[in-house]
C-alpha cells in the first residue's frame, strides 16, 4: 500500500470514526440516524454534505479524484458510476454509500454529476451558432442563415404553404399566414378559441399530405374555460380550411371528457404528423405522472385516428374496456417531436423528460414507454424520482438526453439543399438551445453531433419544400432558415 493510499484511508476511517462518535454520544446508531437526516435532502445538497470534502465543491477533486473532468477510472456507464458510489471501493479510500443513500438518491447523484460533466466539457468546446454573416461549419454541411420572420409572438410551430408562404401558431392563440418575403400578417379570423394557460395556447398546425386537392389545415390547441380565473384545459385536435384568411369548416377531431380537463398548465404535448391515411398526435401527462400508465386516460400517449377523426379498427386497445381505442402508444410524459423515418415509416418521437432523461423513442403500436414508473431523470428541485432506468413490458428510449436538452421539435432532413443530412434527424432544445443531428441506422443512433447552440430556446424543426432546414425560435421571437453554403 502506498503512502498516499494508506494516508486516504487513514483518512477516511478517522470521518467514519468522527461522525460516528458525534452520534454515539446521542445514544443512536450512525446509519439509521444519518438515514433520516439524508431522507429529505436535494441531491446537490447531498453532494455537498458528504461527497465535497473528498471530491471539491465543484466536482474538481481533492484527495477523490475530479467527478467533471470526463474521466472515470472505475467506469463510465450510469451503472459503473452508480456501483462506484454504491459499493464504493475501501482500498482506494472511497466509502460505500449504500445503507446511507437510497438506490434513489444514488441514482440521483449520477444525473447531477452527469450535469457538472457536461457543463464542464462545454466550457471548452465551440459550437457552430447561426449568425447572418457568418457561415457555421459542422460534420457534414455548413450553412448560413437567414431571419424568416421576426417579432413573432411566441410562436410554436410552422407549416409551408405550397405557395411559399407559411402558416405560424402562436401560443397566446393567432394563427397567421407570413408572405414569402416575411410580412407578418394579422390574424387568421375565426380560428377555434384557445385557452392560453402555462404551457398550453396554440399549439401545432400541419396541413394534411393531401392540401392541395382538399385544403385541410390541422390544429392542436388547448381547449377549455378560464372563467373568474377557473381555468380547466385539454388538448384538442381540429381541422379546417382558410378562406380569405378566415378559418372556415372547423371540424373538432377529437376532445377529451370534460372529466379529464384539469387546471394544470403542464405537458399539453403536441405534434401533429401523417401517414397512409392516419393522423398521429399526442399529450402529455398534464402534470398527472401515474396516469401515463392508465390507459383510461387520455394523458400521457400517443394517438391515431383516421385523418377526419374516426377510430382506427386495428388500434392496438379497440375492444378494451378500461382503455382509449385511439390510443397508440402510451407511457409518455411530454413528447413535442414526433417525425417518421422517410426510408421505412418508422414513427420517432422527442420527450422531455423531468431533470435528466430527455428521450428519442421509437414509437411502436400498443407498447408502453414508461413514465413515470421508469426514468432516468430526477425532479427539477434535485430530488429523485426512483433509480429503476428499466423494466420487463416498457420500452427504453434509443438514445436518452441527462442532462436534457428539453427536447422539442423533430423533423427528417428531407428535400436536396442538405444531401449530406439526408434522412438525418434533426432534435431541437429548448433549455439547452441546442439542434442535435441524429443519424438513425438500423433502429440505433450511430451519430449525434450539436449543429445549432445558442440562438434562443428551438421550439420546432422542420424542412422546408426545397429541403432547407427552418427553426421557429423563442426568445428572440423568430424563424430562421439555415440554407447550405458550401
Ligand atoms: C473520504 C473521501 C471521499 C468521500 C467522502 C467520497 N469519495 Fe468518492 N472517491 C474517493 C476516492 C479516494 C476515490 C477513488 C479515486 C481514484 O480511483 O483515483 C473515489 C471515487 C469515486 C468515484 C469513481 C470515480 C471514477 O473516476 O471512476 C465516484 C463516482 C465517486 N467517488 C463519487 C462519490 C460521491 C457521489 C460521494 C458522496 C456521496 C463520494 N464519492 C464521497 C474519495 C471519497
Amino acid at each position: 500500500m502506498s503512502f498516499s493510499v494508506l494516508f486516504r484511508s487513514v483518512y477516511s476511517g478517522l470521518v467514519r470514526m468522527t461522525v460516528a462518535c458525534g452520534l454515539f454520544a446521542f445514544g443512536i446508531s450512525p446509519l439509521v440516524s444519518v438515514a433520516a437526516e439524508v431522507e429529505n435532502m436535494r441531491v446537490p445538497q447531498i453532494y455537498q454534505t458528504y461527497c465535497a470534502s473528498c471530491h471539491g465543491r465543484e466536482h474538481e477533486g481533492g484527495l477523490g479524484g475530479s467527478l467533471a473532468d470526463g474521466v472515470w477510472k472505475h467506469g463510465d456507464s450510469d451503472e459503473e458510476i452508480f456501483q462506484s458510489i454504491k459499493v464504493g471501493n475501501v482500498d482506494l479510500g472511497m466509502d460505500p454509500w449504500e445503507g446511507v443513500l437510497s438506490d434513489e438518491q444514488i441514482r440521483g447523484l449520477v444525473i447531477y454529476l452527469r450535469e457538472r460533466e457536461q457543463e464542464f466539457e462545454f466550457r471548452e468546446r465551440k459550437f457552430p451558432t447561426p449568425s447572418p454573416d457568418q457561415v457555421a461549419t459542422t460534420d457534414r454541411h455548413n450553412y448560413r442563415t437567414e431571419i424568416v420572420a421576426d417579432g413573432l409572438d411566441i410562436p410554436w410551430s410552422i407549416a409551408f404553404l405550397p405557395d411559399g408562404r407559411y402558416l405560424i401558431a402562436e401560443r397566446p392563440g393567432p394563427l397567421r399566414v407570413i408572405e414569402a418575403d416575411g410580412t407578418v400578417n394579422e390574424p387568421v379570423r375565426r380560428t377555434p378559441r384557445v385557452v392560453h394557460h402555462g404551457q398550453g395556447g396554440m399549439m401545432e398546425v400541419a396541413l394534411h399530405p393531401d392540401f392541395e386537392e382538399n385544403g385541410w389545415i390541422y390544429l392542436a390547441y388547448s381547449d377549455g374555460t378560464d372563467r373568474r380565473g377557473n381555468v380547466s384545459t385539454m388538448t384538442t385536435l381540429a381541422r379546417g380550411r382558410i378562406v380569405d384568411n378566415e378559418w372556415t369548416d372547423n371540424e373538432e377531431l377529437w376532445r377529451a371528457d370534460r372529466e379529464f380537463y384539469t387546471r394544470s398548465g403542464l405537458h399539453f404535448g403536441t405534434r401533429i404528423v401523417f401517414q397512409d391515411g392516419y393522423v398521429f398526435f399526442v399529450i402529455g401527462d398534464r402534470g398527472g405522472w401515474h396516469v401515463s400508465q392508465d390507459l383510461s386516460n387520455p394523458s400521457g400517449n400517443v394517438f391515431r385516428l383516421h385523418d377526419d377523426g374516426r377510430i382506427p379498427e386495428d388500434n392496438p386497445f379497440v375492444g378494451r374496456d378500461d382503455a382509449l381505442p385511439e390510443i397508440w402508444s402510451y407511457g409518455h410524459r411530454n413528447p413535442q417531436g414526433l417525425a417518421f423515418d422517410l426510408r421505412n415509416g418508422d414513427l420517432y418521437s422527442t420527450e422531455h423528460g423531468p431533470r435528466g432523461g430527455d428521450e428519442f423513442n421509437h414509437i411502436q403500436r400498443g407498447l408502453n414507454y414508461g413514465w413515470p414508473v421508469v426514468t432516468h431523470g430526477m425532479n427539477y428541485d434535485g430530488t429523485p424520482i426512483t433509480e429503476k432506468t428499466e423494466a420487463p413490458g416498457m420500452e427504453p428510449p434509443v438514445i436518452e438526453w441527462t442532462p436534457s436538452i428539453a427536447a422539442c421539435g423533430l423533423a427528417v432532413c428531407c428535400g436536396t439543399a442538405f444531401p449530406n443530412w439526408r434522412h438525418d434527424f434533426f432534435a431541437g432544445g429548448l433549455a439547452s438551445q441546442e439542434l442535435r443531428r441524429l443519424r438513425v441506422q438500423d433502429r440505433q443512433v450511430v451519430e449525434e453531433e450539436i449543429v445549432v447552440k445558442g440562438a434562443g430556446r428551438i421550439r420546432d424543426v422542420r424542412f422546408g419544400p426545397t429541403g432547407n432546414l427552418y427553426l421557429v425560435i423563442n426568445d428572440p421571437h423568430r424563424v430562421l432558415r439555415l440554407l447550405p453554403a458550401e
